[in-house]
């Protein structure tokens, strides 16, 4: 079976104007040097005499980051990837790299989705091959600073959920209809939590554009209905979400997948899908959920917390922790999982889950799901709804083209059309965009230059297992 090629041409940063183009020129390398700013504080609180291996491999780090940052500004070739351990995927990145001449090239003339993934795997890659910085997720602190902020929501949510909770299963079917679509909008909007967006806006303005009662004006394409048609007869079913981003985004995941379990007869396990290595900033990693767990449970945490607040996240965590044990909350991967490994001990059995979970990270748009991943698309086919979140798993589902606006949504899976039934929530963070009304993007673009990219509209896109 051949590789399927979208019939219109992909996002690329040789195209002027185009979101691709912004992103490789500044916002990458603004990215990388970040991290450069990072490593050399860590390295400035290192001791000379005793951490000397460490400093010198914090030094080689920066050598490599300043090196790419060169590669990527002066677009030079896409070098191919070495052997850097697990992930096993090098020579994937490599084949994909040779696969079609529009790629391949240089930074800027490669597709932008390849680019970008391989920008992530090459970055592992750097510190995968050191000995004192293997663990070292470059994005860790920026990804906690973020959720220490988001406090007054998770109250928010937490005090909301556990009352809900408290009163027991929804039996009326119109509000257990009502709170499916709020409980389905608070997961959407908090997608507009995307580190890689901190290069241009403050904490503030992406807590302002996590708000959901920015309402549905803001939702172009809004398939919550047709979802609910499918979802509404469900009992006690397993349902998918392929994460996106930590923190917030992954607490408003966690509400979502409590309230299918807790209140409603839908669901009996929701396997979460998180990555296996430091991906586009923000996303999470089994490292996250745990992180994400502790914190809440820590009254030191959050600034400011009252007995009160204390005792809320911890019924909420109590509850989450008991799901982790009946296996009703399912990490794709040992949430033990640490980086660069391919196997946990005495968990073996979950080696070939492990492995699964490397598609994620790996080039390919989805619409390869049945070529090169055959096992993980059977898995998922045992699900009876994969929800995926966020711009890049849309950038993803879509094959990043620049397909025509008003197009089908569907048409644009490519060979996972009807393969699994699957429920798309994104904030729109990139160009591509599929599925809209007649006339709605020529309308956006006659007055705001920025609506494909800004995060302040969604879509919510949903498509049938046939
Ligand atoms: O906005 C820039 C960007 O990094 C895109 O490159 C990418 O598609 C997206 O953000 C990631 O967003 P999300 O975390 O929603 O997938
Ligand atoms: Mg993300």
């Amino acid at each position: 079976m051949p590789h399927w090629t979208p019939p219109v041409p992909a996002s690329c940063a040789s195209q002027p104007h185009s979101f691709a183009y912004e992103s490789t020129k500044t916002r990458w390398p603004k990215i990388l040097t970040g991290i450069v700013d990072e490593l050399s504080k860590l390295n400035g609180q290192l001791s000379v005499q005793e951490e000397k291996d460490k400093l010198k491999e914090g030094k080689e780090l920066i050598e490599k980051l300043s090196g790419l940052i060169y590669e990527i500004k002066t677009d030079k070739p896409i070098l191919p990837l070495e052997d850097t351990g697990y992930p096993n995927d090098f020579e994937e990145y490599n084949q994909e790299l040779e696969r079609d001449s529009t790629m391949g090239q240089t930074w800027f003339s490669s597709t932008w989705l390849f680019a970008e993934c391989y920008l992530y795997r090459r970055l592992r890659g750097f510190f995968a091959t050191t000995t004192h910085w293997n663990q070292f997720d470059p994005f860790a602190s920026q990804k906690l600073s973020t959720w220490k902020s988001s406090s007054s929501s998770v109250l928010q949510l937490s005090r909301t959920l556990n009352e809900l909770v408290k009163k027991g299963k929804v039996t009326d079917q119109d509000e257990l209809h009502r709170d499916w679509r709020i409980m389905m909008e608070t997961m959407l909007w908090g997608n507009a939590t995307d580190l890689s967006l901190l290069t241009s806006l403050t904490h503030e303005q992406i807590q302002e554009l996590q708000s959901v009662e920015r309402g549905r004006e803001f939702t172009l394409r809004d398939d919550l209905e047709m979802a609910w048609e499918h979802v509404k007869d469900f009992k006690g079913e397993r349902i998918d979400i392929v994460l996106d981003n930590s923190g917030f985004e992954l607490f408003t995941d966690l509400v979502l997948a409590d309230f299918l379990l807790s209140l409603t007869p839908f669901a009996s396990q929701i396997v979460i899908h998180p990555k296996l290595i430091p991906w586009f900033v923000s996303d999470v990693q089994p490292h996250d959920f745990l992180i994400l767990l502790d914190t809440l449970e820590d009254p030191q945490f959050f600034p400011s917390l009252t007995e009160d607040d204390i005792s809320t996240l911890q019924e909420l965590v109590t509850r989450w922790r008991g799901f982790i044990s009946d296996g009703k909350f399912k990490l794709s991967v040992p949430a033990s999982l640490k980086m660069g490994q391919s196997s946990v001990e005495g968990q073996e059995d979950r080696d070939k889950d492990i492995k699964m979970a490397e598609f994620w990270t790996s080039p390919s748009p989805f619409c390869d799901l049945p070529l090169v991943a055959p096992e993980l698309l059977e898995d998922l086919q045992r699900s009876k709804l994969v929800i995926f979140k966020g711009d890049l798993n849309y950038r993803k589902l879509c094959s990043d083209a620049w397909w025509t606006p008003s197009g089908s949504f569907e048409d644009a899976l490519g060979p996972l059309k009807g393969k699994i039934t699957l429920l798309s929530l994104r904030t729109l963070k990139a160009d591509t965009v599929v599925g809209l009304p007649e006339g709605k993007a020529e309308e956006l673009d006659a007055k705001e230059k920025d609506w494909r990219v800004s995060g302040k509209y969604a879509v919510v896109s949903f498509s049938k297992r046939v």
